[in-house]
């Protein structure tokens, strides 16, 4: 994991020019709108009623800053420090509540009573202290993550833990439909990535063993992808010639799940 937590943070500053990124990003935001007609733009913000979200690897912020507008609060969680410091520089730039509705949070999460969260009793005076509860959340997000993460049962327990009684998970993350979804990180991105793609019916009785009811785990979305044509052809760097480019199409899976 510290092998990733470096690539991504030495990463952090360039992963906005990445177009790719953007459009899943959309996509995902869209995914999670169609599963959730009760999202509504403009309905939650830090003052009023609306949902309060749990981001597990936000990154710098692509997913995190184009659901705010939706929701009351999302914790936004990375472990890589350097897309957290990326997160933060955007929302210090900006002029708007999504400032005050969005806490960046560098930690690997595997407890969801870890310090690192905010306080459930904002006005506790004693809120850092270990044994003070932790805030829990309506819902649990996560985009392109779940592939960097060895235990899939450890991060759902976590979960579990974070939500409140009848909260929800919507994690969006590339399909393994086969050998072929390998060709989805070029070979000089392999560093951190534990799985080639989720698989849909382990991922759902896993979400299921977690203790989550109502699960459903399926495509929600296809992306096509610019793929090295032999793994290291882009080691010295990706054509900008695109007619030289093969794409590939990717299934991504939104995987849900409510917490009873
Ligand atoms: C492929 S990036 C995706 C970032 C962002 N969601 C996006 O789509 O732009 C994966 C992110 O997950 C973070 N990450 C990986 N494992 C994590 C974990 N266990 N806890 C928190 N963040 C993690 C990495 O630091 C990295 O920023």
């Amino acid at each position: 994991m510290s092998a990733g937590n470096d690539r991504f943070s030495a990463q952090a500053a360039a992963w906005d020019r990445n177009p790719d990124v953007h459009r899943a990003s959309e996509s995902a935001l869209q995914a999670i709108l169609r599963a959730r007609p009760d999202l509504v733009e403009g309905k939650g913000t830090a003052s009023t009623s609306g949902l309060d979200v749990l981001e597990i690897g936000c990154g710098t912020g692509l997913l995190t800053l184009r659901l705010a507008p939706y929701v009351r609060s999302i914790v936004a969680v990375d472990a890589a420090q350097g897309m957290i410091d990326a997160l933060q520089h955007k929302l210090d730039g900006l002029n708007s509540d999504l400032k005050d509705q969005i806490s960046p949070v560098c930690v690997l999460l595997e407890d969801p009573e870890d310090p690192a969260l905010p306080p459930a009793d904002a006005t506790s005076t004693d809120a850092k202290a270990a044994k003070t509860p932790r805030r829990k959340f309506d819902l649990a997000i996560s985009h392109l993550v779940l592939h960097h993460i060895p235990d899939h049962p450890l991060l759902l327990k976590t979960l579990f833990g974070s939500l409140k009684s009848g909260g929800e998970l919507a994690l969006t993350d590339f399909e393994n439909f086969g050998p072929e979804a390998k060709r989805f990180h070029p070979r000089g991105k392999m560093d951190g990535v534990e799985f080639h793609g989720i698989e849909a019916k382990l991922f759902a009785e896993q979400v299921r063993a977690a203790g989550f009811v109502s699960v459903d785990v399926r495509p929600a979305w296809t992306m096509e992808k610019a793929v090295e044509r032999f793994p290291g052809d882009w080691d010295a760097g990706k054509p900008q010639d695109t007619s030289q480019l093969e794409t590939m199409s990717f299934p991504f899976l939104l995987c849900r799940g409510r917490k009873p």
